[in-house]
């Protein structure tokens, strides 16, 4: 009885920390007017991952020049003439600098599955790309993170907030959470997209969104293709310019 009385107390003030540690939904009102001409040419940030390809297909077929960052080429099972390969370790900033060259935006669905023991990929690789944002004067950046964060923490719903983030992702998601720090610190003009459960279904078409979506009982999700679909569109909307925006089903 004390142990469960001790871990709930324990789920709870992880939860609180998550609130507490990254942003709320809007941090600035000096909000630094976007540039509305649209952007060609994109740099994908987790590119063979689930939703990074699914950004890389869906950004080729909207005639966009997509540059991928990739650790291994041989994960991206995508050929197309306006596809450029840029191979890198978001932790080694020299690799993330030639990518960010020459692009105009940026999508980042940067992820990795070392849950057990403290990382810094997600920070530490988003403070490389910051820094070469910055260095080149390229803008635009919409980030992919997680319901759960900031004013969302609890809305990944019960069993999310009092199993799966305390006990197998609270290292996770508090590099997660310095992510977002650095993001709204930054210059560059952001969009951070928190999405529910991710799942490969089909793409829907039908998500809501916006700062308050999510549940505190029931666990959200959305498929892939849809996230991919709506990071596309903040490239050329400005309604979540500096905020963080949740989807899900
Ligand atoms: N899974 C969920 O239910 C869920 C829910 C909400 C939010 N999210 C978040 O959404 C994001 C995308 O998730 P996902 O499942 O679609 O992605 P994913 O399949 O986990 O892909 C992550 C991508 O990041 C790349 N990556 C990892 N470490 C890297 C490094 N050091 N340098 C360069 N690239 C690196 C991976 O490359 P490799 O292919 O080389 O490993 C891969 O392309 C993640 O941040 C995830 O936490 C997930």
């Amino acid at each position: 009885m004390k142990f469960i009385l001790l871990y709930l107390f324990y789920a709870l003030i992880l939860s609180f920390a998550l609130k507490q540690g990254a942003l709320y939904s809007r941090v600035k009102s000096d909000r630094k007017d976007g540039n509305n001409e649209k952007p060609e040419r994109i740099l994908v940030i987790g590119a063979t991952g689930g939703t990074g390809q699914e950004l890389v297909r869906q950004l080729l077929g909207r005639e966009y020049q997509v540059t991928a960052f990739v650790r291994n080429p041989a994960g991206l099972k995508i050929e197309h003439p306006k596809l450029t390969i840029a191979q890198g370790n978001v932790l080694d900033y020299e690799s993330v600098e030639k990518a960010v060259r020459g692009n105009d935006a940026v999508l980042s669905a940067l992820g990795h599955k070392r849950f057990f023991y403290p990382t810094r990929i997600l920070s530490k690789g988003t403070h490389n790309l910051l820094r070469a944002m910055e260095k080149f004067g390229v803008s635009r950046l919409v980030c992919e993170t997680s319901l759960g964060i900031g004013n969302s923490a609890g809305r990944l719903g019960l069993y999310y907030t009092f199993f799966t983030i305390p006990v197998i992702l609270p290292f996770y998601f508090w590099d997660k959470a310095r992510q977002e720090k650095l993001i709204t610190e930054s210059n560059v003009n952001w969009t951070i997209v928190r999405p529910g459960v991710l799942t490969n279904n089909p793409k829907h078409g039908n998500f809501r969104h916006g700062p308050d979506i999510g549940s505190y009982i029931w666990t959200v999700r959305i498929s892939r293709g849809d996230v991919a679909e709506f990071m596309i569109c903040q490239l050329t909307d400005d309604t979540y310019l500096k905020m963080a925006v949740a989807v899900a089903k």
